[in-house]
């Protein structure tokens, strides 16, 4: 059973600037929400209730949204977070310096402590809950899972990519892996959604910088795989918006908005009327 989850949430949004200036990406909205709230709330529907959210500078929003209670119940999205948070033991601890995902993962060691873990980037949104089918996958296979889905050769430069076996439907048995790779060598990119073990600490401690000097949490999973540890790679296939990219961004209020009961109507019938301006 997974009963505790990590969320990162440090990075500096420089691809959103100026936007992410004095605010951070996490609080960016999507539709009714801030993006930090989706992810949180993914946490809670997986049924996992201890989690910490690795933030840094520039991040007080994020802790102020996900501790803070705004008391009034003004409407169901107020509401259906504050039964979240209510349930939810969540902590928060700060990364010193931007040193990287393999860095802020670091950080949640403490709280991990000997337990198996869920790791969400905070700047990721899947529809449906990728953690909960994560979970699964990991409970049947016993070793870690990484969620992964089909990225356009373009796409994976900018991305983690592994290299697998398929060993059944959507289930792939890593062979090696690489942060951002020049030339990549296949078309698997990393989604954001991890379920890991206590062990990839001893190896993130082990690891050098890589990509970006930067300490990669790809480049530890892949001395975990070269040590002759098994991870597998899941390919989902649900929706998936990196909100640490602006075209994502305006995709995920769009999809998210096109499907809302609230807005989703007519939303529908002024895109229909700017198609013809344009
Ligand atoms: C991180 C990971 C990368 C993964 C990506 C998914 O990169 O390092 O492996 O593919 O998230 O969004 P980032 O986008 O934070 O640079």
């Amino acid at each position: 059973m997974i009963k505790k989850a990590v969320i990162t949430a440090a990075g500096l949004g420089t691809r959103f600037l100026p936007i992410t200036k004095a605010q951070p990406k996490e609080m960016l909205p999507v539709v009714h929400k801030p993006v930090i709230q989706y992810v949180v709330e993914e946490v809670y529907l997986s049924g996992i209730k201890e989690l910490v959210i690795v933030t840094g500078r520039h991040k007080r929003a994020v802790e102020d949204h996900v501790d803070g209670y705004i008391g009034k119940k003004e409407n169901e999205y107020v509401n259906d977070f504050e039964r979240v948070l209510e349930a939810m033991n969540i902590f928060f601890v700060r990364q010193k310096e931007q040193r990287g995902l393999g860095d802020a993962v670091r950080y949640a060691e403490a709280f991990v402590g000997d337990d198996p873990f869920a790791l969400l980037l905070g700047d990721n949104i899947t529809i449906p809950n990728c953690t909960e089918i994560l979970i699964d996958i990991f409970e049947e296979l016993g070793a870690p899972v990484v969620a992964i889905e089909k990225v356009s050769i373009e796409r994976a430069r900018h991305r983690g990519i592994i290299k697998g076996r398929k060993i059944k439907e959507d289930v792939y048995l890593i062979e090696d892996m690489f942060e951002k790779p020049e030339r990549p060598i296949s078309n698997l990119g990393i989604i954001g959604r991890y379920v890991l073990t206590p062990d990839v600490f001893n190896y993130l401690r082990e690891t050098e910088p890589g990509y970006a000097g930067e300490i990669q949490l790809t480049d530890a999973l892949r001395n975990m795989v070269l040590d002759g540890k098994e991870i597998y790679g899941y390919l989902y296939p649900g929706r998936r918006f990196d909100i640490g990219n602006k075209i994502d961004w305006f995709k995920a209020n769009i999809e998210l908005g096109l499907r809302d009961e609230e807005i989703g109507k007519e939303l529908r019938e002024w895109i229909h009327k700017v198609k013809g301006y344009l």
